[in-house]
C-alpha cells in the first residue's frame, strides 16, 4: 500500500486490482457463506432458500454491490463523508450522511456476534490439533459443541482473543495486513473446500447431499424464506453497510467495477455452495439433523475429520481458514466504524479502533450468553433470544434497508452522467440494467419483503 501525501485523501491506494479483489473477497467470504449459509439452508426450505439466494444475490447484491463501489471510490472518504459530501455536491443537503451512521449501527452488531462465532472456530483449533475429536460419531460432536457452548468462561476468552486479532490490523491500518493474509489464504481455502466436497462425494450421502440443496422445491418458497435469502444475500456480500463504500474508496481509478463486482460475488456464491456441498452429505450420510442451526457445521465436519486419515491435521486446518476467512470480514466491519469517527474526534486510529473494539466485545455478551445462561431469555416474548434478535435485526432489517437507501441514493440522486462515467460499463444495455435494478426492482423487492415480514 503506498500512503497518502495529502490530507483528505484516505489513507492509500490498494497496490493493485488483484489486491484490492483479495481484500474485498476476503470481506465477502466469511462465516456468512461458511458458517451460516449452510444452516439457513437446514432451517429455511432447503433448495428453495438456495433458489432464492441466487436469485436475490444476482438482481439485488450484485447491483448494490457495484453501486457502493462506484459511491466509495467518487467519494474517496470513510462513508459517512462520502455520502455527507456527494449528498451536498448533488442536492445541497448533508443529512445523506444519516445512511452511513445506519451502517455504522448495523456493523457493531454484527461485530458483536461475528466475533463470538468466529471464537468457536478458533477454539476448535486445539481440539483438532490435539486429537480430542478423533473417531466421533456425530452425536459424540455434538457434545463436544453442546460443551463449548455451556462454558461462557471459554467464549469469553476466545472471543476476546479474535477481537484483538480484528483490533490489531485495523489500528495498524489494514491494508497492508489484509493483503498480506488473504493472497495466499484465499486459494487455500477454496482448495480445502474442494477437497471436503470431494471427500463428502465418496464418504457420504452425496445423491442426498444433492437434492437436498438443488432441487428446485417451488412450494417451499414462503415469505419467511425469502426474507431469510435476501438478508443472507447483503450478509453475504457484505453489503448494505457502506464496508464495500470504505473499500471503495481505496479504489484506483482503472479498476472495472463491474468486473470486479462479479468476481467477488461468483467467489462468495462458490464458498457458499462448496460448504453446502461439503456438510449435507455427511449430514444424511451420518443421521444429523440438518435444520441443527447455528452449530452445523462445527457439529458435522468433525465428524468427517474424525474418520479421515490425517483429518486431525486437515481439521486443524481447516478451522485455521476459517477464522482467517472470518478475520478477513471482521476488519471489514470495524474499519467503517473506525473511520466513521476518525474524522470526528480527535482520537488517533488506534485509539479508535481500540474503543471500538471493546465496546463491541461487550456488547458480544448479549449473543455469548444466548447460548448458556441467557438461552431462555427471551427479550420481546416469542421464542428468539438476544442472538436471535441481533441476527435477525442486521440481516433481515437493517442491511436490507441500508442497501436499499444506498441504491436509491446511487440510483436516483447521483446524476446519470457521473454514474455512467463511475461505474464504467462497457455495454450500454448493461449500464440501463443496472440503473432499473438499483432505482426500481431492488427497492421495491426489498421494501415489499422486509414490510410483509414485519406486518
Ligand atoms: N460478508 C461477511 C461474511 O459473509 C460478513 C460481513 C457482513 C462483513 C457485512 C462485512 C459487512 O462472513
Amino acid at each position: 500500500m503506498q500512503s497518502a501525501q495529502n490530507a483528505g485523501v484516505p489513507a492509500g491506494q490498494w497496490s493493485s486490482r488483484f489486491a484490492f479483489l483479495m481484500a474485498a473477497i476476503g470481506s465477502s467470504v466469511g462465516l456468512g457463506n461458511i458458517w451460516k449459509f449452510p444452516y439457513m439452508i437446514g432451517t429455511s426450505g432447503g433448495s428453495a432458500f438456495m433458489l432464492v439466494y441466487l436469485t436475490c444475490v444476482m438482481a439485488v447484491g450484485l447491483p448494490i454491490l457495484m453501486a457502493e463501489l462506484a459511491l466509495g471510490r467518487m467519494g474517496r472518504q470513510g462513508p459517512i463523508d462520502t455520502l455527507v459530501s456527494l449528498g451536498r455536491r448533488y442536492t445541497g443537503k448533508a443529512g445523506w450522511g444519516a445512511i452511513a451512521c445506519l451502517g455504522v449501527l448495523a456493523a457493531v452488531l454484527i461485530l458483536s456476534f461475528y466475533s463470538v462465532v468466529a471464537g468457536w472456530s478458533l477454539a476448535y483449533i486445539p481440539k483438532l490439533l490435539t486429537g480430542q475429536m478423533s473417531g466421533l460419531s456425530g452425536e459424540q460432536t455434538a457434545a463436544t459443541f453442546g460443551a463449548l457452548l455451556a462454558d461462557p468462561w471459554a467464549l469469553a476468552f476466545w472471543h476476546a482473543l479474535f477481537m484483538l486479532l480484528t483490533i490489531i490490523p485495523v489500528a495498524r491500518g489494514i491494508q497492508a495486513g489484509i493483503e498480506k493474509a488473504v493472497v495466499w489464504m484465499m486459494p487455500l481455502l477454496f482448495a480445502l473446500l474442494v477437497f471436503l466436497v470431494l471427500y463428502a462425494a465418496v464418504e457420504g450421502d452425496f445423491a442426498a447431499g444433492m437434492v437436498y440443496l438443488f432441487k428446485p422445491d417451488f412450494e417451499a418458497i414462503t415469505m419467511d424464506v425469502v426474507l431469510a435469502a435476501t438478508g443472507q444475500a447483503f450478509f453475504s456480500l457484505s453489503v448494505g453497510l457502506g464496508t464495500m463504500l470504505a473499500y471503495g474508496a481505496y479504489l484506483p481509478g482503472h479498476v472495472s467495477i463491474p468486473r470486479t463486482s462479479v468476481v467477488i460475488v461468483f467467489a462468495a456464491i462458490l464458498t457458499a455452495v462448496l460448504a453446502g456441498g461439503a456438510i449435507f452429505p455427511i449430514v444424511f450420510a451420518n443421521g444429523l439433523n440438518p435444520s441443527e442451526g447455528p452449530g452445523l457445521v462445527f457439529v458435522t465436519l468433525p465428524v468427517a475429520f474424525g474418520a479421515m486419515p490425517g483429518g486431525a491435521l486437515v481439521g486443524t486446518v481447516f478451522f485455521m481458514l476459517l477464522a482467517i476467512a472470518a478475520l478477513t470480514s471482521s476488519v471489514s466491519l470495524l474499519e467503517p466504524i473506525v473511520a466513521a469517527f476518525a474524522s470526528r474526534t480527535r482520537l488517533s486510529r488506534t485509539a479508535l479502533a481500540w474503543t471500538g473494539g471493546l465496546v463491541t466485545w461487550a456488547l458480544g455478551f448479549l449473543t455469548l450468553f444466548s447460548f448458556n445462561i441467557w438461552s431462555d431469555v427471551h427479550p420481546l416474548g416469542g421464542t428468539r433470544t438476544w442472538f436471535d434478535w441481533i441476527d435477525y435485526l442486521t440481516s433481515n432489517i437493517l442491511l436490507p434497508v441500508g442497501g436499499v437507501l444506498l441504491a436509491l441514493f446511487a440510483g436516483w440522486i447521483v446524476t446519470r452522467a457521473d454514474s455512467v462515467q463511475a461505474l464504467g460499463f462497457r455495454n450500454p444495455l448493461l449500464y440501463r440494467l443496472w440503473h432499473l435494478l438499483v432505482r426500481v426492482v431492488a427497492p421495491i423487492g426489498v421494501v415489499v419483503t422486509v414490510i410483509s415480514n414485519i406486518a
